[in-house]
């Protein structure tokens, strides 16, 4: 496996594996893999001749400093992962190299940004947008993988793309779990054991919540859901909201649309925030 942390060293390698027609698919992540992260890398395998995937800790995607101070970091593990994954590349630059100029971009996502993660993390998908852009500018995947976990992430992402006209595709792949049904999660770590114990319950009443939501009205969800988790001294819902998967807007009446709907929630454990959803609809 190949590493690098420079975009020159990175560039020239990618520019000897492009002239002979290689196909190379891109799992960007910001480390502390899990299972999760390395189901991305097994998929991209499957359907590219290379895969390359980055480690970088984004800062300007992290609206709390003391978040972003105790994002784990476990680089060394990271690459031992990657490498018995059999991934081709790691590229794990440094800000500088990253960032050499602060960035000023402001993306306009509508109303993409402005729901769920993006109301109660202000900035944080315009740090994601900037960040993947940067990547892919370097990178030049012809697809990258990205996590259904990250639901919301996953469409900022495929608008940013548009907007910038990139030829890439994303891929979306499915939330890996722990046994208990917990999402894989970079932060699941942090958590004491009974937090980690109770946090089951989001998928629980992520499964009640599909299930009830063939018979019950969407407010009435939304209380049971809340009440399940809340029951758990250790969990607080920050928000769970019943949306349409291409807009991301509230669904008020099911109505007759046949568009994909999500269930998406934020569960806080202490200051450990849990994001997860689920389709209801499949
Ligand atoms: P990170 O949280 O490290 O996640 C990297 C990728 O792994 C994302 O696409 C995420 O959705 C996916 N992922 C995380 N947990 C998963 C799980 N349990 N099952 C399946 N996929 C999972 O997301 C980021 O990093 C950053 O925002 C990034 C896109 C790298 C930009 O900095």
């Amino acid at each position: 496996m190949k590493t690098f942390q420079t975009r020159a060293a990175l560039n020239e390698w990618l520019l000897r594996q492009k002239s002979i027609n290689k196909i190379i698919g891109f799992v960007p992540t910001m480390g502390a893999l899990h299972n999760g992260h390395l189901s991305l890398i097994r998929q991209a395998k499957k359907e590219n001749d290379l895969v390359v995937c980055s480690i970088f800790v984004n800062p300007i995607q992290f609206n709390k400093p003391e978040d972003l101070k105790k994002y784990p970091r476990t680089l060394e593990t990271d690459l031992e992962m990657l490498s018995e994954q059999a991934c081709d590349a790691v590229f794990y630059p440094s800000e500088k190299e990253m960032y050499p100029e602060p960035e000023k971009v402001v993306y306009d996502f509508g109303m993409l940004d402005k729901v769920m993660e993006g109301r109660y993390r202000r900035g944080h998908f315009n740090g994601v947008a900037i960040v993947v852009k940067r990547l892919f500018d370097i990178v030049q995947p012809h697809r990258a993988y990205f996590g259904n976990k990250d639901f919301q992430q996953l469409q900022i992402i495929k608008a940013m793309v548009k907007m910038e006209s990139l030829d890439v595709e994303i891929v979306p792949c499915p939330t890996v779990r722990e046994p208990d049904g917990l999402a894989m999660s970079s932060r699941n770590v942090r958590l004491n054991r009974e937090q980690r114990r109770d946090a089951s319950l989001i998928h629980t009443a992520l499964k009640m919540a599909k299930a009830l939501y063939t018979t019950h009205e969407v407010l009435q969800v939304k209380q049971r859901v809340t009440e399940k988790i809340n029951a758990s001294p250790h969990l607080e819902v920050e928000y769970f909201e019943i949306v349409w998967a291409d807009t991301l807007l509230p669904v008020i009446e099911k109505g007759a649309r046949r568009e994909m709907v999500v269930g998406c929630i934020a569960v806080c454990a202490g200051e450990i925030r849990l994001i997860d959803n689920m389709a209801f609809n499949l």
